[in-house]
Parts: C-alpha cells; structure tokens; sequence
C-alpha cells in the first residue's frame, strides 16, 4: 500500500479517510470565523435559513458535481476537464478555480494566523479572571493590528500548509484529521451548552433562530449562498481534486450528504455559542467585525470551568481546523502543476506557497497595522470577491459543465459505480441544470445592489 503513493497519484485509504479529510477540509473558520460574522451582519435567524437551504439544494447539488467529476478523471480540476473535453476552452474552470484558491488561502492563512496566536494568548492566561466584552475587544484590537504578531502567525501557518503538502495526500492529510475534528466537535457542543445556559440567552437564540422576514434581501441571498459554497469548500475545485482520490466503489452521494450535514452541523453550533454570549456580555448581536469569533470565544471560555485548558484547547483545535481547510486549498494549484506540468511536489508547493504568502500580505496589515489597508477593508474586500462571488461562478460553470457539456447521463453513471441505485437522481439532475445555475445567476445579480 505505502509505495502507491509514490508511484501514482495516491488514494485515500478508505470511504471514511476520504470522509474526514473532505470533512476536515470544509470545517475551518468558515464555520466558526466567518459563518457568524455573516450571520450577524445579514439579519440574523433568516439568513440562517436561507442558507441551510442553500447547503441542501445548491451546496449538495454541486459538492457532487465536483466529487463526481474528479473520480471520474482521477485529475485535478484543469486535468478533469482537458481530460473529459481536450483542448475545449473550458478548461477555464480550472483556471479560474485555481487563481481563486490562492486568493482564498492568501487570506485565510492569515486569519488562522490569529488562531495560532491565540493559543498562545490563552497559555499566557489573557482570557483568564472576569473577562469583560471591552477588554476582549481590546485584546484582539492589540493582537490584529500589531504586524509582528500578525506576520510571525500567518507565516507559521502558511509554513505548516507547505511542510503537509509536501509530503504527499495521504501521509499529510489523513493522519491529522482523525482524532483531532472529533475533538473539536466535542468541544464545541461543549461551549453550545455552556453559552445556552448564560442570562440573556434566550434573546441570542431569538436573533439567531427566530427568522425576521422582514430583513430577507437581495444581499442576505447572496451572502448564504456564497458562505455555503466557502464553508463547503466548492467552487473552485477542492472537492474535484478530493473526488480524484476516491476509490470507485465508495458511495458519492453519501460521501457529499455527510460532508454537507456535518459543515453544517458546526456552523450552526458556533452560532449557538456566539448569539447567547454577545447578549449576556451587553453587546449588540448585529454588527459583527472580521474580529467576532476572536473577540466571543474568549468570553464564553472564561465562564467555563477549566476555562484556561479549554481555552488553549480550542485554540488549538482551531488552528488544526484551519489548517486542515489551508492544506485542501493549497493542494489543489499544486496537484494541478505536478499533473499537468510535471513540477516536483516540492518545487509546486514552495513556489505557490511563498507566492501566496506575499499576496496575502496586505489582507494582513488590513486589521489595524496599515490605515490605508484597514480603510478599505482589504481582507474582507478579497474575503468577498474570491470566497463568494468567484466561488460562485466557479459553481455556476462546473454545473453548465457537468450537466450540459460532459452530460448527465455520463455524470449519472459514474455515481452509479458505488451507488447504483442512486434514488436522488431526479432531484440531483433538476438541481444541476436548471436551479442551482439559476440560483447562482440570481445571486450575481444582487451583486448590483450592494453599497459603495
Ligand atoms: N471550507 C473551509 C472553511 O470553511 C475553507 C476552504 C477550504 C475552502 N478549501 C476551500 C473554501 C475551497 C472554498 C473553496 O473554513
């Protein structure tokens, strides 16, 4: 088994190590980081609903579109398409996806970055005592827009993504995965309960969970539809290159409905930790900054028994999440190079990651260290542009293309190899060529109705 490695593309060694690698790419700060920030910008309980229908019928729709697309190739996201139309312009796609991922991990390792420094913010016992909303705040003001700190962390973590990826898919991924997302989980339905039963919560939850129609816009669309496609890690090919690692008789259709509902499952549990916090720390629940989750978890942690371990705990675990999530974006540039122009593992992985390492640096001074960088909301602006909007074009043309270009029906026979009865099939197809493409149009449109 181990020299399958070295001689091919590698494959995952089992349904369930593939399960937890794609798992642990999708969990990450998108669920924990971002997800309430976008919540508590976009109005709260009805986002939340828009955007658990976006996972089940636009999420899931596309999530196997790529995973079918990848094993059928057995390629990365350029390779997959050149190897199922050669020399056909849509090769794009992949293109497309792969400037995209750079993009992403430019800002993303730079937000597990302050994952990383929290851990140690956390050994330094900085949540530790009454910890109060405005010294929280304060923490993470000093933290973010001190460039030191900020660089020393992005750097650590985009070193780390370069050491994984390096040593190859299996070896790298899976070992890590396994022990520590259980982990995580465990730990966060712990917070869940904890932030559930502070005074004032029943006011978090009714934010969160009981939906205003009155706030249901043009703008809450676009944000649940895009945060569905960045906490899946679609859009962009990730999920085509896991897809390549799957053996064929592993049921795809399971694979994705597992991969959705246990995303989901965590995003709505970081909800559920940080509603009730804001309310019972006297903070308002809708104007959440890039620095929500930072500024919320150390608060809910200092009202937990053992808060000091759980609270280096989390951290950590956090930082794995991230990381987890920064290997899958990495590895797909890098798949790509080493399939289709034949770079070394080693020579693909440094090239693109110094060179995201230096397009994520004004994302990095955008939280204080630089005016002009913090005024214009950099790392939100690329956060936006690439973590929603191309994301959603990218899903918007791998369904055209799966659907209409490759076709269905092709696409239906490679799910029936491990799934021959495949009962969705109706639905899935539905989806594929006419809701979801429409979907994703619709919400480009609203792009219009953003301010400024
Ligand atoms: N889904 C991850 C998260 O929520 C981030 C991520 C990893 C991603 N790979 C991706 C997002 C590919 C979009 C595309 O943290």
């Amino acid at each position: 088994m181990e020299n399958q490695e070295a001689t091919t593309r590698g494959i995952w060694g089992s349904k369930v190590a593939f399960i937890f690698a794609a798992t642990g790419s999708a969990i990450g700060l998108g669920n924990i980081w971002r997800f309430p920030t976008v919540v508590s910008q976009n109005g709260g309980a009805v986002f939340v609903l828009v955007y658990i229908l976006a996972v089940a019928f636009i999420g899931f729709t596309v999530m196997l579109a790529e995973l079918t697309l990848g094993r059928h190739s057995q390629r990365n996201p350029v390779g997959a398409i050149d190897h199922i139309k050669p020399g056909s312009p849509w090769k794009f796609i992949g293109y497309l996806g792969i400037l995209t991922g750079v993009f992403i991990l430019s800002f993303y390792a730079v937000v597990a970055g302050w994952a990383a420094g929290y851990v140690f913010k956390a050994v330094s016992g900085a949540f530790q005592g009454e910890l109060t909303a405005e010294m929280s705040n304060q923490i993470f003001t000093d933290f973010s827009s001190d460039p030191l700190q900020v660089f020393i962390f992005f750097a650590l973590m985009m070193g780390l993504t370069i050491f994984i990826i390096s040593k190859g898919v299996k070896k790298g991924i899976e070992k890590w995965t396994k022990i520590l997302m259980p982990a995580l989980f465990l730990l966060i339905v712990l917070l869940a309960v904890r932030a559930l039963t502070l005074p004032g919560a029943g006011q978090g939850l009714s934010f969160y969970l009981n939906p205003d129609f009155s706030k249901l816009n043009g703008t809450v669309i676009l944000f649940a539809v895009g945060q569905a496609f960045f906490s899946l890690s679609l859009g962009m090919g990730t999920m085509i290159t896991y897809g390549s690692y799957i053996s064929k008789s592993d049921n795809l259709v399971s694979s994705a409905g597992w991969v959705s509902f246990a995303d989901t499952f965590v995003a709505l549990l970081a909800g559920l930790i940080i509603f009730p916090t804001l309310v019972s720390f006297g903070q308002p629940v809708d104007v959440g900054g890039e620095g929500l989750a930072f500024q919320i978890f150390p608060l809910i942690l200092s009202k937990l028994p053992g808060g000091y371990i759980f609270g280096i705990l989390f951290f950590t675990l956090l930082t794995v999440a991230a990381l987890t999530s920064t290997i899958s974006l990495l590895e797909v540039p890098v798949s790509y190079l080493v399939d289709e122009k034949n770079w070394s593992r080693k020579k693909a992985v440094w090239v693109i990651g110094i060179f995201t390492f230096i397009l994520g640096i004004p994302s990095a001074l955008s939280t204080g260290a630089v005016e002009f960088f913090t005024k214009i909301k950099f790392l939100g602006f690329i956060a936006f542009a690439f973590g929603n909007i191309s994301l959603a074009v990218g899903a918007l043309f791998i369904c055209v293309f799966v659907g209409y270009i490759w076709g269905w029906k092709k696409a239906i026979k490679e799910i029936a190899s491990g799934n021959p009865r495949f009962r969705l099939r109706f639905i899935w197809v539905f989806s594929l060529m006419f809701l979801t493409p429409i979907a994703i149009l619709f919400i480009l449109y609203f792009i219009k109705t953003l301010r400024g």
